[in-house]
C-alpha cells in the first residue's frame, strides 16, 4: 500500500513544484497536498489530527514565512510561522512516528565566510527571517522527530513571485537595471530542490536521526551574474548596471556569501548547474510570466 505523505504550503514555489513531480511517485507515495485554507501549520491540533486520521509516514513542511523584508517589521508572525508551527509539525511528526522533512536557509549563516559553508558551520543569522528560520531549526532538534532540515537558496521557479520574475519585469518597465554584484551565492531551481527532498525521504525515511543538508544547485555567482544570464536566455536587451549591496539598502540584512558546501547532498543526488537548470525552465518561467499565471 502507498505510504501517505503530507506537504503543507503546497501552493508555494517548492509546493507547487513537489506537485509537479507527484505524479512521477503514484504506487508509491499518495500525497496529501496542503495550504493554509486547508491545513494551517500553526493550529496543532489540527495537525495531530491529519496525521493519525490520514496514517501520515513523512511530513514536508514547504510552508513558511518568506518575506524576508517584511519580517524585519512583522517578528511576531514570522516566529509563529517559522519556529512554533515548525515545533507542531515535529511534534505531530513525532506522534505518528512520521519522517520530518523541514526546509531552511543559508540565511542562517551571517554572510562572512570565504569558504562554501559545511552543515556543521556555526550559525549566526543578521535578520529576523534568518533568526526565526534558525529558531526554527532548533525547535525541530529539541522535539527529537526523526527526518532532515534542508537547508536552501535564492529559490525560483515558474509559480509565484520570485527573483527571475522580477528582473523580467523590471526589464520590461526601466530603462537599465541595477543589481548587486558584491553578494554571491547559488540560484536553486525549486524543482530541483524537489526531486533532492524526494531522494531524501527514499534514501533516509527509516533513519532514527534528524539529519541537516545543504541544497543548492551547482555554482558560485552574485545576483548580477544571475540577472546577465536570465536577460540573455529571454532575449531582453536592457542594460544592467553592478552596484554595491551599499547602493541597494533594504530593510533586512543579507549575508554577502551564501554557498554552501554540497558534498553530502551530491553523495545521494547528481546536482545540476545552476545554468543548465536554469535554461531548462525558461521557457516555462516566460509563459507564466507573460500570462500572467501564478
Ligand atoms: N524563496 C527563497 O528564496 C528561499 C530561500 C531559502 C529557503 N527558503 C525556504 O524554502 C521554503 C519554501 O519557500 P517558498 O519560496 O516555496 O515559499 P512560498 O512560495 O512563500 O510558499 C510558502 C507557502 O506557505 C503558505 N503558508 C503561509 N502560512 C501558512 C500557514 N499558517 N499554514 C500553511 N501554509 C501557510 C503560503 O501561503 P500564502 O502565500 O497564502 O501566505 C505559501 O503557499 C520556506 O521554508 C523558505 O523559508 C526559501
Amino acid at each position: 500500500m502507498a505510504e501517505t505523505i503530507l506537504v503543507t504550503g503546497a501552493n508555494g514555489q517548492l509546493g507547487k513544484s513537489l506537485q509537479e513531480i507527484s505524479s512521477g511517485f503514484s504506487g508509491k507515495y499518495h500525497f496529501l497536498f496542503t495550504d493554509v485554507d486547508t491545513l494551517d501549520i500553526t493550529d496543532k491540533a489540527a495537525l495531530l489530527r491529519v496525521v493519525s486520521d490520514e496514517k501520515v509516514s513523512c511530513i514536508i513542511n514547504a510552508a513558511g514565512y518568506t518575506d524576508v523584508n517584511k519580517a524585519e517589521s512583522d517578528v511576531e508572525k514570522a516566529y509563529l510561522l517559522n519556529e512554533t508551527a515548525v515545533a507542531n509539525l515535529a511534534e505531530a511528526a513525532k506522534s505518528v512516528d512520521a519522517f520530518f522533512v523541514h526546509i531552511s536557509t543559508d540565511y542562517v549563516f551571517d554572510g562572512t565566510a570565504t569558504e562554501p559553508y559545511p552543515v556543521d558551520a556555526p550559525t549566526g543569522p543578521v535578520s529576523v527571517y534568518g533568526k526565526s528560520k534558525l529558531a526554527g531549526e532548533l525547535a525541530a532538534r529539541r522535539v527529537q522527530c526523526r527526518g532532515a532540515i534542508i537547508r536552501t537558496a535564492w529559490l525560483y521557479s515558474p509559480y509565484g513571485n520570485n527573483f527571475v520574475k522580477t528582473m523580467l519585469r523590471l526589464a520590461d518597465t526601466r530603462d537599465s537595471i541595477s543589481v548587486v554584484s558584491d553578494q554571491v551565492g547559488c540560484p536553486t531551481l525549486a524543482l530541483d530542490l524537489a526531486r533532492f527532498i524526494m531522494t531524501v525521504v527514499d534514501n533516509k525515511k527509516s533513519e532514527n536521526q534528524m539529519d541537516i543538508y545543504h541544497f543548492s544547485d551547482k555554482g558560485k555567482i552574485s545576483w548580477y551574474d544571475f540577472t546577465v544570464e536570465i536577460l540573455r536566455l529571454a532575449n531582453k536587451n536592457c542594460p544592467i548596471n553592478p552596484i554595491p549591496t551599499s547602493a541597494y539598502p533594504t530593510p533586512a540584512a543579507r549575508p554577502s556569501y551564501s554557498v554552501f558546501d554540497l558534498s553530502k547532498s551530491e553523495a545521494i543526488f547528481n546536482i545540476p548547474d545552476w545554468r543548465e537548470s536554469l535554461a531548462g525552465v525558461m521557457p516555462k518561467i516566460l509563459h507564466h510570466y507573460e500570462n500572467n499565471i501564478r
